[in-house]
């Protein structure tokens, strides 16, 4: 009989290995939820929506809608202790439910394919810029300058392809070694100091004299600018930054010391990860404002706000260089927790290794990504519905693929599993434990249903 099979929850165990801490778990999840989604796609978003309403949007999402679902999956994970499909076949059956709600564990591991067929080639646009601020292109580069150099980058498929490739390599790799090791070494270093480099950055952006223009611009709300669709995007930036919504963090949760206090883990991820996107915010659009560009510049914004800043600092060579690693370590352990729900799921289901479950769906994640790659040149042309395949897949999974999970995670832990289970994870039922459960049962299900309907117009507009 399999470990992760035992009838006491308390008693079982994941095949894959346990954290070695209440640290290494924290570091895990914040090592998946800072990444690309806070430092690249951030502030584009934030600047295609206008600002300080779409953060305030953002922000209450974090809260109110995120909170609950990432301490929904993290309970899921550790009660069931195998894959996220796996998990919820097994707690919905002994829950006297149906087993049938393991399709929500299926759609996550999907939605973690797709999401890294594109993360993954933005992944390798990152590791790309290492060798360029390391071999100095950004020294003293105007905007025109630094443009250029991206869109030459972006405009050469088999360039953007060629660093595709390398990144999916490098997450193949650690994906097949097992996810605790190196995982907590490289997080515990890397999150401090991306941190401390933003702080430096910051302030760059503090002397730029357009400081309290960028401020006004992230925290300023302008009501006008605010509508369901925009809505719609903030709460998916909210699931995506916090890696909720599609299994990585119910997969990581499967590997959760039976002690841990899950409120207090979520707390901490949710903080961290919401601080370094607002700082993102804060370094960039000061920048913006004081170059004369345009916040609403999309997907390219960071990769020309920042080169541009490193390029007139003193040391700026050396200290592009450091932000690009760090920030490609960052987008990383993100692609790596992206990837652990499938491999979880070939590995138990299958019988197979790590590495030939690695290998077999990174190869997959790998063409997948020449839809994104072929966006930026060759299909740049090529658009429907929401625009280039890269706008599609972006908007199917963001937008849609990870609230509709999050929804149906949050009415399972909420609705679906009885008081004692959910109470025995989450220590007790004190006043923590009510939050949760008003949250999980009532304003996360219903906040995240009312914001589809309206966004696809299902619901009268007010005005
Ligand atoms: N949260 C990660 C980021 O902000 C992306 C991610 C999403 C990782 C979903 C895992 C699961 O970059």
């Amino acid at each position: 009989m399999l470990s992760n099979q035992a009838a006491d929850p308390a008693k079982r165990k994941s095949l894959h290995g346990h954290w070695s801490s209440r640290m290494a778990f924290i570091l895990a999840v914040t090592g998946s939820a800072v990444g690309l989604g806070n430092i690249w796609r951030f502030p584009y978003i934030v600047g295609e929506n206008g600002g300080g309403a779409f953060v305030l949007v953002y922000l209450a999402c974090v809260v109110v809608i995120g909170m609950p679902v990432m301490m929904s999956e993290i309970l899921m994970g550790r009660r069931g202790r195998r894959n996220p499909i796996a998990t919820m076949e097994l707690l919905g059956a002994e829950e006297g439910k149906s087993p049938n709600w393991k399709v929500v564990g299926a759609m996550g591991v999907l939605a973690g394919v797709l999401i890294l067929s594109y993360y993954a080639v933005v992944g390798g646009w990152t590791l790309s810029y290492v060798l360029k601020s390391g071999s100095g292109q950004f020294a003293n580069a105007t905007p025109e300058i630094v443009t250029s150099l991206r869109d030459k980058f972006l405009g050469s498929w088999s360039t953007v392809a060629l660093y595709h490739t390398i990144f999916m390599g490098l997450t193949i790799f650690v994906v097949a070694r097992g996810v605790e090791r190196g995982l907590e070494q490289a997080v515990r270093f890397m999150v401090p100091a991306l941190l401390l480099l933003m702080v430096v950055l910051l302030g760059y952006s503090i002397a730029s004299g357009h400081f309290g223009e960028g401020v006004a611009f992230l925290f300023k709300p302008d009501w006008s600018k605010l509508t369901w669709d925009m809505v719609l995007t903030a709460m998916g930036q909210a699931f995506f930054t916090l890696s909720i919504g599609m299994g990585a963090v119910m997969a990581y949760g499967a590997y959760l010391p039976e002690e841990t206090s899950i409120p207090g883990s979520a707390t901490a991820v949710a903080i961290s990860d919401t601080s370094i996107a607002l700082l993102a915010g804060l370094v960039i659009f000061p920048l913006v404002f004081a170059n004369g560009m345009d916040p609403g510049d999309g997907p390219g914004l960071v990769f020309v706000t920042l080169p541009l800043a490193f390029g007139q600092m003193p040391g700026g060579v050396f200290f592009a260089t450091l932000f690009f690693v760090l920030l490609t370590f960052a987008a990383w352990t993100s692609a790596i927790s992206l990837m652990e729900p499938a491999v979880a799921w070939i590995v138990e289901r299958f019988n197979k290794t790590r590495a030939q479950a690695a290998v077999a769906i990174g190869l997959l994640i790998w063409a997948l990504g020449f839809g994104t790659v072929l966006s930026f040149n060759v299909l740049s042309d090529f658009t429907f519905w929401r625009g280039t395949i890269f706008d599609n897949l972006d908007h199917l999974t963001l937008n849609i693929m990870l609230p509709l999970g999050g929804l149906l995670i949050v009415v399972f832990a909420g609705w679906v599993m009885c008081r004692n289970s959910t109470a025995d994870e989450l220590g007790g039922s004190g006043a923590v434990y009510k939050l949760w459960r008003f949250l999980a049962r009532v304003v996360a299900p219903i906040g995240i249903l009312f914001v589809f309907l309206k966004a696809v117009g299902l619901l009268p507009e007010f005005s």
